[in-house]
């Protein structure tokens, strides 16, 4: 089979479906591929590279396979094999316009904007990995329009204060944009109904502005809920004392399904700063933003600009390109299980049966619900109540109490019993297990693997101990003890050498 990239009818989209370098993952897969003449320009990928890579410059359209940015233009629609598998962003949950527009043609679409995210399906989530390159470019169009520094500095010539950002949502536009404007140096804080999120805002160096409501609870599919009333007007008196104080508002905040909630009324608006930025981020599905224009950038009559762009992916196109084009290949590798050029539609699968939109001229939208499960919501209070498992009795502190004095007694025989020489042995090992449980169960879990590995270099003692034994009884001791040496060297070395590149992996040079 041949797959074809297409070049992008929509006005003013940069992005380009496949990269030279997706080509090759493509090729590999044992599918031919043509691309349209320049379609990759806009992203900084010319013509001579994708025949460098493998592919042939031709008319994409009439492949088996039809690889597209967003949908195609109907004339392009119009000229897709009948047998053929078009695939692009068509956006069947937003545009019905669209769904029927396809249903009403012979081959199959799929929409990459469906794919459901659950674990085993992230390497193809084109709405993360667009979501995560917009919430960065956000920050970016807040600094160009902001026209100040984000980071504070103390100069000769005076004092410039660190600009504040406020994003609202920290799903993974937001996460993005806290990271942004947290490595350019600005005060970030980040609020969220999900109160699950404050670690991830922390970890990246943000403020987590908790709003106290009884409906803020944890939630179990990676989604916000519609809020009630109570979390309303507490939200909004949040933003309005935010929007007093900050110089940068992004806004990210969804809820599937639904139109975006408003987040900023036009009072707190009027009430921020003059120069101040509002990046509106769900511009294109009504915005957070009482003022937000989709696609503009508007000055309120205060001097604040609020920018609703709804291409800021495609901002930054090649790299935007990269990895739609990734997600792609990630697809074609679910689909070709043979690795054989041969694109097979599996009905089963929850991921191809989600993103399928038209099969052979059969409308399948809208696909049967998929069980998400990001983070699983803590257990209700009632649960505690539910009996153990049968065989097991829950600790209570007596049996608790019974097991420690059982130890004790234990290791009180074994103290008197045993040669005096293996007592302080005894004494070193049982203080080593205490002190070991209580010092790793203080360090925070993301510092575990680089804690583990340098404690690895404690294998030295075993490399000391070997050495002193090698040539001292008989050769079946020196061989032991030279195998102990060469395991904990590996050890040693290994361990330092994982350090190492954990610590590189935060190295901004
Ligand atoms: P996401 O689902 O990962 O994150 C949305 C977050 O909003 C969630 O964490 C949710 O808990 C939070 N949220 C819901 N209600 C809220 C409220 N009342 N207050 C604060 N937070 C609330 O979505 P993702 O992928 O991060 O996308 C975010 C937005 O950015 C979407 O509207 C998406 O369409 C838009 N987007 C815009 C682009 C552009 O070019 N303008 C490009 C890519 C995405």
């Amino acid at each position: 089979m041949i797959v074809g990239v297409l070049k992008e009818a929509r006005a003013g989209e940069n992005r380009v479906a496949a990269t030279p370098d997706t080509v090759g993952a493509i090729r590999r897969l044992g599918y031919g591929v043509v691309v349209d003449a320049g379609a990759g320009v806009a992203a900084g990928f010319t013509d001579d590279a994708f025949e460098e890579a493998g592919a042939r410059i031709g008319e994409a359209v009439v492949a088996d396979v039809v690889l597209g940015v967003n949908a195609p233009s109907t004339e392009q629609l119009d000229r897709v094999r009948a047998e053929a598998t078009v695939i692009a962003l068509f956006a069947p949950a937003f545009d019905p316009v669209m769904v029927e527009e396809l249903g009403r043609r012979p081959f199959t679409a799929l929409s990459m904007d469906a794919v459901p995210r659950i674990s085993r399906a992230q390497s193809m989530d084109v709405l993360s990995s667009m979501a995560n390159i917009a919430g960065y470019r956000a920050v970016v169009e807040a600094a160009h329009a902001f026209g100040r520094f984000f980071t504070g500095q103390v100069t000769a010539a005076g004092k410039v204060p660190p600009a504040k950002v406020l994003v609202a949502g920290a799903g993974v536009a937001g996460l993005a944009a806290i990271g942004a404007a947290g490595s350019l140096g600005a005060i970030v804080r980040a609020t969220d109904p999900r109160p699950e999120v404050a670690d991830q805002v922390r970890s990246l160096g943000g403020e987590y502005l908790a709003i106290e409501s009884p409906e803020t609870e944890v939630s179990a599919t990676g989604y916000a809920k519609e809020m009630g009333d109570d979390y309303k007007a507490r939200e909004a008196e949040l933003y309005a004392a935010q929007c007093r104080e900050v110089d940068i508002v992004v806004t990210t905040a969804l809820i599937p399904g639904r139109p975006a909630p408003t987040l900023v009324t036009a009072e707190m608006v009027a009430a921020m700063k003059p120069g101040s930025v509002i990046v509106d981020m769900a511009a294109a599905n009504g915005g957070n933003v009482v003022g937000t224009v989709a696609g503009e950038k508007v000055r309120t009559e205060n001097g604040v600009t609020i920018i609703g762009y709804t291409d800021l992916a495609g901002r930054l196109p090649a790299q935007a390109s990269q990895l739609y084009g990734t997600n792609l290949v990630n697809l074609l590798k679910l689909m070709t299980p043979d690795r054989d050029a041969r694109l097979v539609l599996d009905w089963d699968d929850p991921v191809q049966r989600s993103i399928t939109v038209v099969r052979k001229g059969e409308t399948a939208w809208p696909p049967p619900p998929v069980q998400v499960s990001a983070a699983p919501a803590p257990a209700p209070a009632a649960a505690v109540a539910v009996p153990a498992r049968p065989g097991k009795a829950p600790v209570t502190p007596a049996r608790r109490f019974g097991a420690v004095a059982i130890a004790a007694l234990v290791l009180f025989l074994a103290a008197g019993l045993a040669p005096a020489a293996l007592l302080p042995h005894v004494t070193v090992f049982v203080l080593a297990i205490v002190i070991g449980y209580y010092v790793i169960g203080h360090v925070h879990h993301a510092l575990h693997t680089p804690l583990m590995s340098v404690t690895n270099a404690i294998s030295g003692i075993i490399v000391v101990g070997a050495l002193l034994q090698i040539g001292r009884t008989s050769t079946a001791v020196t061989v032991l003890s030279s195998v102990a040496i060469l395991l904990a060297g590996i050890n040693v070395f290994g361990g330092f050498a994982v350090t190492r590149r954990m610590l590189a992996m935060f190295n901004r040079s």
